[in-house]
């Protein structure tokens, strides 16, 4: 366990470099520069990454002892995520990009000295290697964020990747899969990296639904749009009008109509900084629309968006055994051949590109590719308990979020957990998010 752990905090270290120190010089201004008042520079989060590991890994994860003197005690305050909203990141008088640089080395050095020296068995907090797992999401969460800020970044292309695989299974995108009624044990107390808010297992039951075999293409999307989807009330519940019409938005967060030679207008979308004709890209995943455009997708298609406990259903429960797998795909930990993670592609990859991952009734990338939007609000299972904090569920518990289920392009494998909870304001559209449509019986 030790070595799996070293190794996915390697991992987690090598996707951060790449997206950082890795791609700007130190006195780069791209690096230190706000590309949205959504997003945080990428120094702060480079830095945060770092105190967050000194706080739990360096301070509270030495053997023999509860707590021990952190790298830098002294710049809590400037990383604290609940204390410093976003968009006052930038005015903090933070470290430069060497000093965190130099700040993250010495608290992953010390960290490791504490994996490799202590007890996994005494403390809660240490139980199975929990906290330093936690810290790897933690980091990897903090890469796909990073990642959505390159996104959001204007000029020239500074992120390269091999493209995503092409489809193999012609003819999915539409298509729908009967999943019959059953009851079904939703979320985990088994899973070790599992995080409290997806604890613990219970049992419910699931009424018969259709569920889309997968998500949502370009191509289907355009049709909507295309139609007048974003000036027809009819399909926008009131909180989503009101907002598209407020920002006017028309289309998807990063697309555009660009004039052809001939006269006629084609949309195209703008992919890290690569500008790509929809038409090209139209067996992908739509990406960055909100819940309220997912939503009013669903109305026009004359469906509806799926509950967190019909995702989950679909994902895990094996309809021959009765038994609740922890993936599509069953037991076994994905790989490239099952699921489109790790910032592997820069891309969602088109549906039907991973057979080996679909469920056993033959539903498509539900882990990987774009996270999906969820018609269910965030509150914790019967029988929550905070762990090892209360701000890292609880307090969003009830407020105004939609879930996104199934990970995308750029989830780490360590967080790419079928029962993994995300959360975000139904406006939000910034994060890799998509959706498939379901419709009852
Ligand atoms: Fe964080």
């Amino acid at each position: 366990m030790r070595r799996r752990l070293a190794a996915e905090l390697a991992a987690a270290r090598a996707r951060t470099r790449s997206l950082t120190h890795g791609v700007f010089a130190g006195d780069d201004p791209d690096f230190t520069h706000q590309h949205s008042p959504l997003m945080s520079p990428f120094h702060w989060d480079l830095a945060h990454i770092a105190n967050m590991e000194d706080y739990w890994l360096v301070r509270r994860g030495a053997p023999d002892t509860d707590l021990v003197t952190g790298v830098r005690e002294d710049i809590d305050h400037l990383y604290d995520a609940f204390t410093n909203p976003r968009a006052g990141r930038p005015a903090l008088p933070l470290l430069d990009p060497a000093e965190a640089r130099v700040y993250g080395d010495r608290v992953r050095e010390k960290a490791l000295e504490h994996l490799e020296a202590g007890s996994f068995d005494e403390r809660r907090t240490l139980a199975d290697g929990f906290v330093f797992s936690m810290i790897v999401q933690h980091e990897q969460q903090h890469v796909e964020t990073m990642l959505a800020t390159h996104q959001l970044r204007a000029g020239a292309p500074v992120l390269h990747a091999d493209p995503p695989p092409p489809s193999v299974v012609p003819g999915l995108a539409g298509t729908e899969v009967f999943h019959p009624g059953a009851q079904f044990l939703l979320g985990t107390s088994t899973e070790t990296a599992a995080l409290d808010n997806e604890k613990p297992a219970h049992p419910v039951t699931v009424a018969d639904f259709w569920l889309d075999a997968a998500p949502v293409t370009n191509g289907e999307y355009a049709r909507f749009v295309d139609a007048g989807g974003y000036r027809d009330r009819s399909f926008w519940s009131e909180a989503g009008w009101d907002h598209i019409t407020g920002e006017g938005w028309t289309a998807p967060m990063t697309w555009e109509q660009v004039s052809q030679e001939d006269g006629t207008r084609r949309w195209h979308r703008t992919s890290f900084g690569v500008r790509e004709a929809i038409d090209e890209v139209a067996d992908q995943p739509v990406l960055h629309v909100c819940f309220h455009e997912a939503a009013a997708y669903a109305a026009w298609a004359g469906k509806r968006l799926p509950t967190e406990v019909e995702w989950e259903f679909a994902a895990r429960h094996d309809h021959a055994t009765g038994t609740t797998r922890r993936y599509p795909w069953g037991d076994e930990d994905p790989t490239p051949e099952r699921a489109n993670l790790d910032q592997r592609h820069l891309q969602p990859a088109p549906v039907g590109a991973y057979p080996a991952g679909a469920s056993p009734l033959g539903v498509h990338q539900l882990i990987g590719d774009v996270w999906e939007w969820c018609d269910s609000g965030f509150e914790g299972y019967p029988g929550f308990e905070p762990f090892p904090y209360k701000e890292y569920s609880e307090v969003f518990f009830g407020g105004d979020f939609r879930m996104l289920r199934g990970s995308s392009f750029g989830v780490g494998t360590p967080n790419a957990r079928a029962t993994f909870r995300n959360w975000d304001l139904p406006i939000r559209r910034q994060i890799f998010s998509g959706f498939r449509c379901a419709r009852d019986v």
